[in-house]
């Protein structure tokens, strides 16, 4: 793929820890948060100045195309937050109460265990971790049998970030339909690879990231909430100032107000915009995405196994771009810290805030590097590391 970025011509870094955040980012990005900031400036929703309506008119633009794309049909179902976790915790905390039982995968982010854990630690729910299949994923039988009368939600990883394993959302979310069980799922991994319809796949409650493949700025996500969910079902976690209702002292109902109290990050959302323009913009959409992800990782992989002694791969074969490896006889630390010190190359060590998942895999408790690929990652750049890799292997003991 030759896509413009903003990555300068001459700077020789490479980069391979797209899946905690995509860099480079489109220049489009990096301009729409430069705009915002030179000529706007204003707090949306705060005043009825030209300035504030033209900051409220792009964090609309921006909930109206974010709706599009997740297929839902009301703008405001999409409540802005600053990250994943965020949302995850407002999704979560704010549908779960005393005497529930959730449902989860061992292929979590600490992002949905953390807050699931705690919620159990408390005495407030109970809690199935469904292991899955070799890869995690998970199967119908199993969530037959974990399936209990105070059963109320599903809380799921769709794309994992250790392996590129996908879950199957759609018979999943069935499953749930088919029960009257919520079903959230993160989606922080996915979104912008992996085509999502909230209806189509009977999703309640979709977590997204903003900064990681839908390439906007650090400090967006949002919570999507399905067009037909009754909002009554999740409690706000965070009262403030919403803008709205201002003579009033009790937190509004409606939507996003509910759930959006304080000054939004107009900067990173007009930046958002711009990277689900980019991205959906893309020659095929997300088709291109996956294409040109699923190209590199097998191409790394297929060539590593090849030239590159003791190397094993633990990614999905269906994965789109994010390889989890190990070098036998190097330290996983060891291997990250010569790629970064001695060749440039920027990539993660260690369990990827996902611990259940290594324990899954086998790779507890020292994990793996973890190389992650963006559009923005070129053929040139995996042999560079592959070279890179093939010298440092000499280092095994
Ligand atoms: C699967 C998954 N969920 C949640 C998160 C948390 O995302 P954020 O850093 O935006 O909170 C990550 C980040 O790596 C992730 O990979």
């Amino acid at each position: 793929m030759n896509i413009k970025s903003s990555k300068p011509q001459n700077n020789r870094m490479i980069y391979f820890d797209n899946a905690a955040t995509t860099f480079p980012k489109p220049p489009a990005v990096i301009e729409a948060v430069v705009d915002y900031m030179t000529d706007i400036g204003a707090n949306p929703g705060r005043a009825g100045h030209r300035l504030s309506i033209e900051a409220g008119k792009i964090v609309f633009q921006a909930r109206k195309s974010l709706a599009k794309f997740f297929g839902v049909k009301n703008p405001m179902n999409v409540i802005f937050g600053s990250n994943a976790t965020d949302s995850l915790n407002l999704a979560i905390k704010g549908v779960l109460s005393s005497g529930d039982h959730v449902i989860t995968s061992s292929m979590e982010h600490n992002s949905v265990i953390r807050p699931l854990k705690r919620l159990e630690t408390d005495g407030i729910i109970t809690l199935t971790v469904l292991q899955g299949d070799e890869q995690g994923i998970i199967s119908v039988s199993e969530l037959d049998s974990a399936f209990r009368p105070d059963t109320k939600a599903v809380v799921l990883n769709h794309q994992s970030n250790v392996t590129g394993t996908v879950q199957p959302i759609k018979y999943v979310g069935e499953w749930c339909r088919s029960r009257n069980i919520i079903f959230i799922i993160d989606s922080a991994q996915s979104s912008g690879i992996i085509p999502i319809d909230i209806k189509e796949d009977n999703i309640d409650i979709l977590c997204f990231t903003g900064h990681k493949n839908l390439y906007g700025p650090t400090g967006t996500s949002g919570m999507v909430v399905s067009d037909t969910f009754d909002i009554k079902k999740i409690k706000s976690i965070k009262e403030g100032g919403t803008g709205s209702l201002s003579d009033k002292i009790i937190q509004p109902d409606f939507l996003p107000d509910k759930f959006e109290s304080g000054t939004l990050n107009v900067a990173g959302i007009a930046g958002l915009l711009k990277g689900i323009e980019f991205i959906t913009g893309m020659p095929e959409g997300l088709k291109s995405v996956q294409l040109h992800k699923q190209t590199l990782q097998k191409y790394f992989i297929e060539k590593a196994a090849k030239r590159i002694p003791g190397f094993k791969s633990y990614s999905s074969v269906s994965g789109f771009g994010v390889v989890s490896f190990t070098i036998e006889g190097l330290s996983v630390s060891d291997i990250t810290m010569r790629l970064s010190d001695d060749f440039n190359i920027m990539s993660r060590q260690g369990l990827h805030c996902a611990p259940m998942a290594h324990q899954r895999i086998g790779t507890f408790p020292e994990g793996t590097v973890r190389f992650s690929f963006s559009v923005f990652t070129t053929k040139t750049e995996v042999d560079i590391a592959l070279e890179a890799l093939k010298e440092i292997s000499g280092d095994a003991k």
